[in-house]
């Protein structure tokens, strides 16, 4: 059932009240001023400037590469075309792991300079430091378990994370830590639906999931991938709405074929 209610706004404390009152969440990344505004215009109630830019917009294998200076030039595009939606944004590899001052320092640079509403880190217990410095700074932090792209190279495979029980209670913790650290909310990836399940009902914060199931307090993917952009990524828990790859291709060619054809452009569009 759809339990929309009008929001102008999206906020860390709206998005608590929509978990309360059983409205799901949605969520896309964006990484651009154009795309981000039609994503904000559409209804979405939070855009994420992920890290994915660095495999989506510069064709890295991974999401490590990217930089604190490339996640502010995408963060600060993004929020100049947002009008309702809450912007959040990556903090990139190596700019938290080291030590919390330096994760203070560069959860400060994003939200200075690209006027973003709140950061996302990946990781639980080994980054709580860094997450609490963050927070008593006054900035929104949302958590991100199960499959972390940024600890790739020691997971070795992109496979579903956390089902070995071992694994499946630590996350159980790690999310319950971020509820008590006072994130606003926290992303499920990759994990068994049951457990992102389990994770909804134990946490009041709101739970967004990616390959996690239904039962959780809201979803998200990448918009590029669920644009039906990219054709190679297909892992089970993406649903492509578009073929923008082939309306892309189709609309490509056609100019091509007018521009040699001497067809484009015709008497009406000259000067
Ligand atoms: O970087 C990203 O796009 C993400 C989503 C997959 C949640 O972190």
């Amino acid at each position: 059932m759809d339990k929309s209610k009008k929001y102008t706004r999206i906020t860390t404390k709206t998005l608590s009240e929509m978990k309360e009152n059983e409205e799901k969440i949605a969520m896309l990344t964006a990484y651009d001023y154009t795309l981000a505004g039609i994503v904000d215009g559409a209804g979405v109630d939070i855009i994420l400037v992920g890290d994915s830019a660095s495999n989506v917009m510069a064709g890295h294998e991974t999401t490590l590469p990217i930089t604190l200076d490339q996640m502010v030039y995408h963060a600060s595009s993004v929020v100049r075309a947002v009008k309702r939606a809450l912007v959040v944004v990556d903090l990139p590899f190596g700019t938290y792991q080291a030590d919390s001052k330096e994760a203070l320092r560069s959860a400060i640079r994003l939200m200075k300079e690209s006027g973003a509403h709140a950061v996302k880190l990946e990781g639980g217990q080994q980054i709580k430091e860094s997450i609490a410095r963050i927070l008593q700074a006054g900035i929104p932090v949302m958590g991100h378990l199960g499959l972390t792209p940024q600890s790739i190279y020691k997971f070795g495979t992109y496979t579903v994370r956390a089902q070995e029980e071992s694994e499946a209670d630590q996350l159980i913790n790690d999310a319950k830590m971020l509820q008590e650290l006072g994130c606003f909310g926290v992303v499920l990836e990759k994990i068994p639906a049951s457990l992102a399940s389990k994770v909804t009902q134990e946490v009041k914060i709101p739970v967004l999931g990616i390959g996690a199931g239904r039962h959780v307090d809201g979803q998200v993917l990448v918009l590029h991938d669920m644009l039906g952009m990219n054709q190679t990524f297909s892992p089970r828990f993406l649903r492509r709405y578009l073929n923008l790859n082939e309306q892309i291709t189709n609309a490509v060619t056609s100019f091509t074929k007018d521009v040699k054809r001497l067809d484009f452009p015709n008497d009406k569009e000259q000067y």
